[in-house]
């Protein structure tokens, strides 16, 4: 009922409308009606209230809650259901208990903050309130599990390809699939995929980008090499803005790989990669490899040209420069 009295409201943006009429509309009682506004403005909606006229709709919080994002969303299939949270342990593995439950493909997870939020390599994602993005994505493609790399490749394209649109910035991908500005992290990726040897249930892609962060709130171990959207174009970032830009990249980049397959999605992907031509050390399953990177495989793999001069392919692994 909340995004239907918003509707409402929002389609008469200069002028009351009388708990009467909503009632009417939405065939329940004014009662109920006041109740549903007093929730709202705990959520942070301004709404100016009079016996005599009704409702007006002053200014809405930057929430990501569903009754804001739909409105403004335009993807044809990606973040019509949203399931939303104050806080949550992690969107990623409150989405693959949905997936396994039966959510459909574009299903998205959304939290204002996490307090278990996953990072690659079982590092900790940190995830504080109202600052940053935190989302997690229900993809069921029919596509053979060998190619699910690709999916990340995919997300990593459409994230920098957002924060381009949105920011008139240049991010860069660095292998496997952080994304940088200025060679700092702005936003990670964290996929994760339940399959059987020939077949894909679902694919939860995990996107948390840093957009209202401020230097001294990352830890110090991390301040260096990472920043936000904030910091780097110098203002307040709206958050369900830049979600609405994300999700219209993801879904098109989704469907042109669908489509044509990987070869577009490897050619954005490796015009953002600044690996090309670096030395390199990669920490991969325990081993260390130092080498020059040539170039990424079709499949994403990491090639390496090692000190003994062989090549050698790296499927999965942190990256240094030296
Ligand atoms: C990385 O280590 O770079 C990946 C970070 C991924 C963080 C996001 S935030 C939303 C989603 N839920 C999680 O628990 N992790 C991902």
């Amino acid at each position: 009922m909340d995004e239907e009295i918003l509707r409402l409201l929002r389609e008469h943006p200069f002028t009351f409308l009388s708990g009467e009429e909503i009632s009417r509309q939405l065939k329940v009682t004014r009662t109920a009606i006041w109740k549903r506004v007093k929730h709202l403005r705990d959520l942070g909606y301004e709404i100016e209230a009079s016996t005599r006229s009704g409702y007006r709709l002053i200014q809405s919080p930057d929430l990501l809650i569903p009754s804001e994002i739909k409105p403004i969303l335009e993807t044809k299939w990606m973040g019509r259901v949203i399931h939303h949270f104050n806080i949550i342990d992690s969107t990623n593995s409150k989405a693959y208990q949905l997936a396994l439950n039966g959510a459909e493909e574009g299903e998205v997870v959304i939290a204002e903050s996490q307090d278990k939020g996953r990072g690659r390599l079982g590092r900790h994602w940190f995830s504080p309130p109202f600052l940053n993005l935190y989302l997690s994505i229900i993809l069921r493609p029919k596509i053979p599990p060998h190619q699910a790399s690709l999916i990340t490749l995919v997300v990593a394209v459409a994230t920098a390809e957002a924060i381009q649109k949105f920011s008139g910035l240049q991010p860069m991908i660095k292998w496997p699939n952080d994304i940088l500005l200025r060679d700092r992290k702005v936003a990670g990726l964290l996929n994760e995929i339940h399959s059987e040897m020939d077949r894909i249930h679902f694919v939860i892609l995990g996107i948390g980008v840093n957009l209202n962060m401020d230097e001294e709130m990352f830890s110090k171990e991390i301040r260096e090499g990472a920043t936000s959207l904030k910091r780097e174009m110098g203002q307040t970032i709206s958050r369900k803005a830049f979600l609405q830009c994300l999700l219209k990249e993801l879904e098109g980049w989704y469907a042109i790989f669908l489509e044509e397959g990987g070869g577009p999605i490897l050619k954005a992907w490796r015009e953002r990669a600044q690996i090309k031509g670096k030395q390199v050390k990669v920490t991969s399953f325990g081993k260390t490899l130092v080498g020059m990177a040539v170039d990424v495989d079709s499949d994403g793999a990491l090639i390496l040209e090692t000190e003994g001069g062989g090549k050698k392919r790296v499927v999965a692994g942190d990256v240094k420069y030296k």
